[in-house]
């Protein structure tokens, strides 16, 4: 494996092994393809040919949708792939009732983005809504290809198992289920549970607020953002949120700030304050069981990880400068090294 000088792979061999066949083996000799090396997987070096015509699907999303960035899109798409995943319910799988999951259910069923809590996504869906058929994947691949891409655009975003031969939706997602910031931190605690994650697994599934903003919460400030980094996938978010720092441009939600302060919840929000390595690794984790949420065991067993497309994360911990001394900031992400691993990792998609 070549060495990365500013970008690597997290849990490289765990989440991302099969990446390293798609370096052509004349790189090593050649120095100038060498050079050139963006870390992004060619289709002609595909490994398994089921994953194929999913190299195109993450152009089409990481070129046509993101321009290779943490956009509006790249965000929205993270955003989605809990929108649709979360309304599942164990409870009502135990009940035989109908349920939610990865399934694709929100880029098939309209009505569901007529629901308040899924404001917002209306375009993204759009943009996604034709890509199954123009693929032929299922609905649920697409959206939760999207999702774990739009980590991949967002810098600080983790790599994660892309699974694909999702099914098409059985139904629309149940309404009401969707976790929202108004819950109190019980509630939250145990709707999370419900869906199977544990209390941990919630407090870094919400660290994706790093790249959020809010548009309909609080009508006087459309388009804040949870943090003052809203462009990267930090752990910012965590520290702020803790500390209760508050800017014009940002706000905190309640059940964020529940999660920073409650004792059940504290000590795992704590943990990844500072701790970007951690965060990841977890995250990573924690998105992979959602990005599989409520498919029938039969289904997951046979789902092929097509991760070989993948290409590296940016590993934001590597393009760190001091912050502002005063006020004791965190360091923060040096913005000229981050534009030129950009330019160099995700250049195929670069607008
Ligand atoms: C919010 O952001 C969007 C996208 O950047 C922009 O088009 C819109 O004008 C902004 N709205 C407000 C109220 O700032
Ligand atoms: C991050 O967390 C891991 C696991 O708890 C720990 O081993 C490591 O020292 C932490 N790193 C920092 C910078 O705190």
């Amino acid at each position: 494996m070549r060495p990365f000088s500013t970008v690597i792979a997290f849990s490289a061999v765990a989440l991302h092994a099969t990446n390293t066949h798609a370096i052509p083996p004349q790189a090593v000799f050649i120095s100038s393809a060498a050079d050139s090396y963006s870390g992004i997987p060619d289709v002609k070096d595909a490994v398994n040919p089921i994953c194929i015509p999913f190299y195109g699907l993450r152009d089409a999303i990481m070129g046509g949708l993101f321009q290779g960035r943490c956009n509006l899109n790249a965000k929205a798409a993270i955003r989605i792939s809990f929108h649709d995943a979360g309304p599942f319910s164990l409870a009502s799988q135990a009940a035989g009732l109908p349920n939610s999951g990865a399934d694709g259910s929100i880029i098939v069923y309209p009505e569901e983005l007529t629901r308040d809590l899924n404001n917002g996504l209306q375009t993204i869906a759009g943009l996604l809504a034709p890509l199954p058929d123009q693929f032929n994947v299922s609905p649920g691949d697409v959206v939760h290809l999207a999702g774990t891409l739009g980590l991949l655009a967002c810098p600080g975003g983790p790599s994660t198992t892309v699974f694909v031969g999702r099914p098409p939706p059985r139904n629309i997602a149940p309404d009401g289920f969707l976790p929202n910031s108004a819950h109190s931190i019980e509630f939250l605690t145990a709707r999370f549970a419900d869906m199977g994650f544990s209390e941990r697994e919630m407090v870094t599934l919400v660290g994706v607020h790093s790249i959020g903003k809010q548009m309909f919460i609080d009508p006087t400030k459309i388009n804040a953002t949870f943090d003052t980094t809203p462009d990267v996938l930090d752990t910012r978010f965590y520290t702020e949120t803790r500390d209760g720092k508050v800017t014009p441009h940002t706000i905190l939600l309640d059940s964020d700030v529940g999660f920073a302060t409650q004792p059940p919840t504290a000590k795992h929000w704590e943990s990844f304050i500072g701790n970007q390595t951690l965060w990841a690794i977890d995250y990573a984790a924690a998105h992979e069981k959602l990005s599989v949420l409520g498919l029938d065991p039969e289904t997951v067993a046979g789902l092929i990880d097509c991760s070989e497309i993948l290409p590296l994360p940016i590993d934001i911990t590597k393009l760190l400068v001091p912050g502002p001394v005063e006020g004791g900031e965190e360091p923060m992400v040096d913005p000229v090294k981050l534009e030129a691993v950009t330019r160099r990792y995700r250049s195929i998609w670069l607008a």
